[in-house]
C-alpha cells in the first residue's frame, strides 16, 4: 500500500526511530513483512507505541492483533523486565514466529501469546490492563473499542493503528485501486470511522490522532 505521507518523509521518520532503537531482529522481521506483504506497524509507529506506553508507565499491555510480534517488540521494551505484553492473534503460525523472534531479542520472558479471536481472548484476561493496542481486521474495530473502553482504568490508554485507513476515512481512495477492491473496503472504512467517532464522543476519554504512517489513535481514560 502506498504511504499517505510522501515516501521521503516516511523514510525520514523511520530513520529517526531506527537511530533510537535498532536490533537485527527488527530488521529480520521487517524483511519478512516486506517479502510477504504482511502489514506491520513499522519503525516510526513502533517507537511511538513504545514511547507512549512508557510515558503512561504501563506494566501490562494487551495487543489485539499481534501478527508475528513486531509491535510487541516495542511494547515489551516499554513495560520493562517486570512487565507483561499479552499478545493475541487468530493464526497459530504467527505465535510460533513471534516466539522465535522475541526469544532472539531476549524479550520473550515478558510476553504471553494467545491464539484465538482477540476480543474473546481479551474477555478472559485478568485486570489490571494499562494499555490496549488494537490492530485487528478493521471490521472488528468497534467491538475492540467497546471491550477496551469498559476495562481500562483512569490513566489507561487505548492505542489503535490504521485509523486513517490509507485516506479512505476522508474519502480518498488509495491511488491505483480498482472499483471492486474499493467497494470491498467500504465496510472496513465505515467501521474505522464508527470507532473513531465513538472515541471522540466518549467523555471518559481524551484522544488524539497522530498522522504517522497510516494514522495512530491514542485515547487516554480521564474519568
Ligand atoms: C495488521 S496485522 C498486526 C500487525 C502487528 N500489530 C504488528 O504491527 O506487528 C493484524 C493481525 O491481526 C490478526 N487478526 C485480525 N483480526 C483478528 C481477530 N479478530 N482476532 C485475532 N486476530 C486477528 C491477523 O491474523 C493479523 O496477524
Amino acid at each position: 500500500m502506498e504511504p499517505l505521507l510522501p515516501r521521503a518523509i516516511d523514510g525520514y521518520l523511520d530513520d529517526l526511530a531506527r537511530a533510537e532503537v535498532d536490533d537485527p531482529v527488527l530488521t529480520d522481521m521487517e524483511r519478512r513483512a516486506s517479502e510477504l506483504s504482511f502489514p506491520i506497524v513499522g519503525r516510526a509507529v513502533g517507537r511511538f507505541l513504545e514511547w507512549t506506553a512508557g510515558l503512561a508507565g504501563a506494566r501490562r499491555v494487551v495487543e489485539l492483533g499481534s501478527g508475528f510480534g513486531y509491535s510487541a517488540f516495542f511494547f515489551a521494551r516499554a513495560v520493562g523486565a517486570d512487565g507483561e505484553v499479552i499478545c493475541t492473534d487468530g493464526d497459530a503460525d504467527n505465535a510460533a514466529l513471534a516466539e522465535g523472534y522475541l526469544r532472539r531479542a531476549e524479550l520473550w520472558d515478558r510476553v504471553t501469546f494467545h491464539v484465538g479471536d482477540a476480543v474473546e481472548t481479551f474477555a478472559r484476561i485478568d485486570d489490571p490492563v494499562d494499555v490496549v493496542y488494537c490492530d485487528v481486521d478493521k471490521e472488528g474495530y468497534p467491538d475492540a473499542w467497546a471491550a477496551a473502553a469498559e476495562r481500562l482504568p483512569v490513566g489507561g490508554l487505548f492505542l489503535c493503528d490504521n485509523v486513517l485507513w490509507y485516506g479512505r476515512v476522508a474519502g480518498l481512495a488509495p491511488p491505483g485501486q480498482d472499483a471492486q477492491v474499493a467497494a470491498r473496503q467500504d465496510a472496513a472504512t465505515e467501521a474505522v470511522r464508527t470507532m473513531t467517532r465513538e472515541i471522540t464522543d466518549d467523555p471518559r476519554y481524551a484522544s488524539t490522532l497522530i498522522p504517522i504512517r497510516d494514522g495512530v489513535l491514542a485515547a487516554r481514560r480521564v474519568e
